[in-house]
């Protein structure tokens, strides 16, 4: 296993209802660092350039109306295996069917309000934390 970095979004219905302490314990516990973090409110055309792969997708228009519709807190995880770790404690994109105790299933709505967003691979996570954080905003290796 090795040392990985990854992007994780606390996303707006999850910051508006209080639950940041909620999540971030959740990944600390999962023995993940928290290396950077900034809360930010994203503009339709950042968050449509962040979900540029969804674009052609149904939900496309909903998804940057949500993620648009409040702060986000942005941060960067560290540790071993972090991006399927990060996804584990997540847990599946539709709380209803995320295993109990997993972020989503604690803290989501539905499909589309599901409270966090993760990384899904060494490429993505690259250009997501990228996206967000210049090199020098990271604690350092
Ligand atoms: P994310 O990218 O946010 O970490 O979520 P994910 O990998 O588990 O799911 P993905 O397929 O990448 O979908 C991105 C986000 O789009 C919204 N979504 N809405 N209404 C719908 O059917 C639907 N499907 C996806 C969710 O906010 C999902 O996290
Ligand atoms: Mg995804």
């Amino acid at each position: 296993m090795a040392t990985e970095r990854t992007l994780s979004i606390v996303k707006p219905s999850a910051v508006c209802h209080n639950h940041i302490g909620g999540v971030l314990a959740k990944l600390e516990a999962a023995g993940l660092r928290i290396i950077a973090a900034k809360m930010l409110k994203l503009t339709p055309e950042q968050a449509g350039n962040f979900y540029d792969v969804h674009r052609a997708r149904p939900f496309f228009r909903e998804l940057v109306d949500f993620m648009t519709s409040g702060p986000v807190l942005v941060q960067v995880l560290e540790g071993e295996d972090a991006i399927a770790k990060n996804r584990e404690v997540m847990g599946a994109t539709d709380p209803a069917k995320a295993a109990p105790g997993t972020i989503r299933a604690e803290f989501g709505k539905d499909i589309s309000e599901n409270a966090v967003h993760g990384s899904d691979a060494p490429e993505t996570a690259a250009v997501e934390i990228a996206f967000f954080f210049a090199g020098s905003e990271l604690c350092p290796r």
